[in-house]
């Protein structure tokens, strides 16, 4: 069971980085959570290049995401929507197709009680576009700075509820797995 753990945040203090640092080491065998480091390497999106020359960075974003058995997304909360970071990384996503079908679970920190509930819904209207499956079990981390410090969880509820949303995304993709053995 591989899941790709990405990020929205580059900042390196980030409270969202913090939330997937927490789920890679809740996440124990046969489980494992990867988290892609290249998005801040990623080149805006341009549909030229897409055509002439992708960039590896790109290959290599299609190829982790394709490899993935299901995906966790951590956003920051930027302007009401989700950061240009991921936003960008979706973008290149969408002509490679390997996110169709697969599960997704999304997760936002933010300092304010809103909690990132607005980019998180901006982000699955996204990938609901992309026919991704984002599973109905969410996490919002509201008031985040008293409940992550030193770059993990550390409020107990909340480290249980991350917990639960790594269990939830699981059985997704073991789901999907039994459908596709089924049907094959
Ligand atoms: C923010 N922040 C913010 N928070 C929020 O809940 N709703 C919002 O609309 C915004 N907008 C916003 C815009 C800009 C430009 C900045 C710099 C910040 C606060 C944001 O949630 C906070 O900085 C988080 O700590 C960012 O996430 P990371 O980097 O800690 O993961």
């Amino acid at each position: 069971m591989k899941i790709l753990g990405l990020c929205g945040s580059l900042r390196s203090g980030s409270l969202n980085a913090a939330v997937l640092r927490s789920a890679a080491e809740l996440t124990l065998p046969p489980r494992e959570l990867a988290v892609d480091p290249g998005l801040d390497r990623l080149p805006f999106f341009d549909a030229d290049v897409e055509q002439t020359a992708l960039p590896a960075v790109v290959a290599g974003l299609r190829a982790a995401v394709g490899a993935a058995d299901a995906l966790l997304i951590v956003t920051p909360e930027y302007a009401h929507g989700t950061s240009g970071v991921l936003k960008n990384a979706l973008e290149w996503l969408v002509g490679g197709g390997e996110i169709a079908g697969k599960p997704v679970a999304l997760a936002s920190a933010s300092p304010a009680i809103t909690g990132g509930d607005r980019a998180r819904a901006w982000l699955a209207e996204t990938l609901a576009a992309m026919d991704a499956r984002v599973i109905p079990r969410e996490l919002r981390i509201p008031q985040a700075t008293l409940r992550i410090t030193d770059g993990r969880v550390t409020d107990e509820p909340t480290r249980a509820a991350l917990a639960g949303l790594l269990d939830a995304l699981a059985h997704a993709a073991e789901a999907r797995e039994d459908r596709g053995s089924l049907a094959s």
